[in-house]
């Protein structure tokens, strides 16, 4: 097939906590402190299970874990006593703060007119990409605020597609989590892990960070696994 009818990328989506900012940590120091009301000590690993999934899904699993079953009531005081500290912790994210790697990969997409979405379960990302300088940056932003499914589903990624008006095989998803790389499994895209390779492993490439990741390595990768 020659070169120009051949299929290629069209867009490219970013998950946002834990591939555009390292909010992993900030997630984790709130969702910690507020498990001590339930006297559960929450621990690295057990926050590893909550990165991609939703605040209202990550609350109900603290509370499994920890043995305890509030009313809903009380599920959705402690999920937004959470994001109130959250929130408080993100408000002194700057520019800086962007990982290293991302902003180049992104100039590099937009000068090659390739589309940039955003696909994040958080639905404080607009606030943070805000903080980050990054407001005027994505052709499409998807957010938490935009779904009804949390991932591992993949209707944040499916709706962003649509919404670039690209073909779901046209597109790439940029993840830290494993919810994540499944959602994008499920949405039929070409999924690239940002992270440790034994919990990543079902992407299609794993970095450990986006500082190697760039269009050519993203189209080879295209060539190889899509094509
Ligand atoms: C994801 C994070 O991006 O967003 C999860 O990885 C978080 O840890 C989820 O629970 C929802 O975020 P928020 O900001 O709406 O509470
Ligand atoms: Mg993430």
């Amino acid at each position: 097939m020659p070169s120009d009818t051949m299929p290629n990328i069209g867009g490219v989506i970013f998950d946002l906590d834990g591939v555009i900012v390292d909010t992993a940590q900030f997630h984790y120091t709130a969702w910690k402190t507020l498990a001590k009301q339930w006297n559960y000590e929450l621990k690295i690993n057990d926050n590893e299970q909550l990165k991609g999934v939703s605040r209202k899904d990550s609350v109900a699993k603290i509370a499994a874990w920890a043995g305890v079953q509030p009313t809903t009531a009380e599920l959705h005081d402690v999920a937004t006593r959470k994001n109130k500290l959250y929130l408080e912790l993100c408000a002194k994210l700057t520019p800086n703060d962007i990982l290293p790697g991302i902003a180049n990969l992104i100039e590099e997409l937009k000068e090659n007119h390739i589309k940039v979405a955003l696909g994040s379960a958080s639905k404080n990302a607009r606030f943070v990409i805000e903080k980050l300088g990054l407001e005027s940056t994505f052709d499409v932003i998807l957010d938490g605020n935009d779904v009804s499914h949390s991932k591992p589903n993949p209707e944040v990624f499916i709706k962003a597609a649509a919404q670039m008006k690209l073909s779901q095989q046209n597109c790439v998803v940029i993840e830290d989590a494993p919810a994540g790389i499944q959602a994008a499994i499920s949405a039929q895209m070409l999924a690239v892990g940002l992270g440790d390779v034994a919990e990543l492993h079902q992407a299609d490439l794993v970095l450990p960070n986006a500082i190697d990741l760039t269009l050519s390595k993203l189209k080879q990768l295209y060539q190889q696994i899509v094509i």
